[in-house]
């Protein structure tokens, strides 16, 4: 009795943290069942939890892998073909590119099996089983021992659990820790090693919109790509060879035309990497409030530098096309987040919770002044990590100096060092170099490294700052400018032609020479600042902030007990659900769900680069030749979004109706609501998807490569 009133004391003083709100959460597949399949069934969803995983029968999980380390791809033929985003494909599109088969501008289509593409180092992982082994990794695990110790501890049991169950499997065994470092759940996984490129759209149509209309809504790319797994005669994961064969998948996903429905139960089901749900307001506010908006300030000088050479430059634009769109990512992603926290008065509903939080911890040693020890670790760690992101963004940003860092090894090298090392040492450089001048122009990077480098200098404190920028002080009288001229005319990590001669018959005094290069002097200044300033003090206040987060998590967990947790995404395998709806996303403007080849047509400006449409794309388009991709609108919706709750690492990953049939694959999300890393709200946080009847569209009547439609099982 006394309990009950106790539970329902908490329940009402924690209402509004205590109530997950659908959409919301990245569930464990293995504990859907217990924990989901209820809801996902009232909201509509007409298959089993059991349908979605099982280690007894084939299910959705035997379609879903980890593509390359940091997306998803879903397998729909019985032939091993596999979708997954074209800007995950985007590496391997590029490597098999070059003037005279562009396929980055042009798109590909393997016709044949034997014109399907290998991809050296290209993996796919599929897990086969989950357990939860958190007592066994635990075991001998106490309180009272330091966090080193414990670390120990947990790294000897997960080894020795890792050994044992490797001699009942063939499988790949890994232990990941989930709710930071409260559960555990040992994972068997197949990791295929074949993945061939079969299937790619021109740029214009993978990549619509580019950088202007990534992270937003509406959108009109249709960013997919097909690839297919190869495997051994035994259909078992087996390196590349010529008599591989296609995989057979035990699931592979049946396709539906029938589209998106607004408030239609979606989940999605993928490989999201990292998000931090649970961070106090002290993590939070500093994030939001001062690394993002130092390293938006930096990208953002970066950005219009590149985009002043660019812009006149055809050359230079397609050289740093994807540098651009690399720096251009993060940079608009953080600005999404600092303002999307803000508008949701994220940190003061932090704050309110902690004052909960204080309420019910009182009474708890063990919790009683967790808050105010946040507080303060998170005010010591501030320095060291605004050292680590000016080191990244400003220093590292020169590509000069990025550059030169790449010949640490070389300049290392002694009367001792064996011929064959440094003849290997000498090859990769000479790769590196080939691609790197491929890519650079050089007043381009002279200017970013004029803008960083005071940036760098006049922003970190003495002590905060690597040797080498102290030059301009002692030396140049303050002008940065004048320190750049010089590092510019002297260092031979200029051209290729200096590099090259640099290289050539390498010995240990050339390598002391480039010990004195000022571009490796710089480099070698940020990297020895960072090991020897930054680096320890940042793991040692990582101990602590890892050990207080892990007992927050717990703490929350124990306050809460009604509510339902998920946990952080850590790149394992995950279940979201939603459902098909727009949002409003400032005052007096809503989005509706779903955009259309129309607007593509409407976005159309041949000066453009980013909104040039294709042709072909414009012939359907004017012939209405949508064959059975159309809309029972009439016509052809290219994305649509929901409030499934994703991150990186879920682009490519499958949208399911109801049925558990594929309608799209997921690939970004809209701008507003880019802070549900951090804290998901229903109202604005929306993933977005391309419509599957699109990218068939495409394939069949645009690429007319019909023959990989009939493999898939297409349902109605
Ligand atoms: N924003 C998406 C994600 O984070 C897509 C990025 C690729 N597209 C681009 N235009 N840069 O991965
Ligand atoms: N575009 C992201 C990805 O590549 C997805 C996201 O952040 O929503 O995984």
């Amino acid at each position: 009795m006394k309990k009950n009133t106790f539970l329902l004391f908490t329940f009402l003083l924690f209402f509004p943290f205590g109530l997950l709100i659908a959409g919301e959460g990245m569930w464990i597949p293995m504990l859907l069942e217990r924990l989901n399949e209820k809801e996902m069934r009232e909201m509509g969803m007409k298959i089993t939890a059991e349908d979605i995983y099982s280690i007894n029968q084939a299910s959705i999980k035997d379609a879903i892998v980890m593509f390359g380390g940091g997306c998803t791809g879903e397998i729909v033929s019985n032939q091993g073909l596999l979708l997954t985003n074209h800007h995950c494909g985007y590496g391997a599109i590029q490597r098999h590119s070059s003037l005279e088969n562009d396929y980055l501008t042009n798109g590909f289509w393997a016709m044949s099996r034997e014109e399907e593409l290998p991809n050296e180092n290209l993996n796919a992982t599929m897990l086969m089983e989950m357990k939860d082994v958190t007592n066994a990794v635990l075991e001998g695990v106490s309180d009272n021992m330091t966090e080193s110790e414990r670390s120990k501890k947990i790294t000897e049991n997960k080894k020795s659990l890792i050994e044992s169950a490797k001699k009942d499997t063939e499988y790949h065994v890994v232990i990941e820790d989930f709710f930071i470092g409260n559960q555990y759940f040992m994972i068997y996984e197949q990791v295929f090693k074949d993945i061939r490129l079969v299937g790619a759209p021109p740029s214009n149509i993978g990549k619509f919109g580019g950088d202007t209309d990534n992270w937003m809504w509406p959108r009109h790319t249709g960013d997919f790509a097909v690839f297919r797994i190869y495997v051994g005669d035994d259909n078992k994961p087996k390196s590349y060879s010529d008599d591989n064969v296609p995989y057979k998948p035990a699931y592979h996903l049946p396709i539906s035309l029938k589209g998106a429905e607004k408030d239609d139960f979606t989940f999605v089901f993928g490989y999201p990497a990292r998000t931090n749900e649970y961070l106090p307001s002290f993590a939070i506010d500093q994030q939001v409030n001062i690394t993002n908006p130092i390293r938006i300030k930096i990208r953002q000088i970066r950005l219009d530098i590149f985009t002043k050479y660019t812009n006149n430059d055809p050359k230079v634009r397609i050289q740093y096309a994807s540098k651009h769109a690399g720096v251009a990512n993060g940079w608009k992603k953080m600005i999404g987040e600092s303002k999307g926290v803000r508008r949701a008065r994220g940190v003061e509903k932090k704050q309110q919770f902690e004052q909960q939080f204080n309420i019910w911890a009182n009474s708890n040693v063990q919790y009683k002044n967790l808050i105010s020890k946040f507080d303060e670790v998170y005010e010591r760690i501030l320095p060291y990590n605004l050292a680590y992101y000016y080191m990244i963004e400003a220093g590292y940003g020169v590509e000069l100096i990025n550059f030169a860092r790449a010949f640490t090894n070389l300049s290392k090298i002694d009367k001792t060092t064996e011929k064959e090392a440094i003849e290997k040492m000498l090859a990769d450089a000479q790769r590196r170099s080939e691609s790197f001048f491929k890519d650079y122009h050089l007043p381009l990077d002279k200017e970013v490294a004029e803008a960083l480098l005071a940036i760098y200098y006049n922003e970190q404190p003495i002590d905060f700052r690597p040797d080498f920028l102290n030059l301009i002080n002692t030396k140049y009288k303050n002008d940065v400018k004048a320190y750049v001229a010089y590092l510019f005319a002297e260092s031979i990590f200029t051209s290729p032609e200096k590099v090259a001669a640099m290289l050539n018959n390498f010995n240990y005094k050339k390598a002391q020479q480039l010990q004195k290069d000022p571009a490796f002097v710089a480099a070698k200044s940020i990297s020895y600042f960072y090991t020897n300033k930054v680096m320890e003090t940042i793991n040692s206040i990582d101990d602590e902030i890892n050990e207080m987060r892990r007992v927050y998590m717990r703490a929350q967990m124990e306050m809460q007990p009604e509510k339902r947790f998920y946990p952080d995404a850590n790149s394992t395998l995950r279940v979201s659900y939603g459902k098909v709806e727009g949002f409003k996303p400032a005052d007096a403007v809503t989005y509706k769900h779903f955009t259309t080849l129309d607007g593509i047509m409407e976005k159309e400006n041949p000066d453009i680069y980013d909104y040039v449409v294709e042709e072909r794309l414009k012939e359907l388009y004017k012939a209405k030749d949508y064959g059975r991709y159309a809309d029972k609108d009439g016509s052809v919706h290219v994305a649509f979004i929901a409030s499934n709750h994703t991150t990186g690492g879920n682009s490519g990953s499958p949208l399911f109706n109801a049925e558990g049939h594929l309608i799209g694959i997921n690939f970004d999300r809209c701008w507003e609501g880019t802070m549900s890393d951090l804290m998901y709200d229903p109202s604005i946080c929306r993933n977005i998807s391309v419509d599957i009847r699109y990218v068939l569209f495409i394939i069949d009547k645009f690429a007319g490569a019909s023959h990989l439609i009939d493999e898939m099982t297409i349902v109605q």
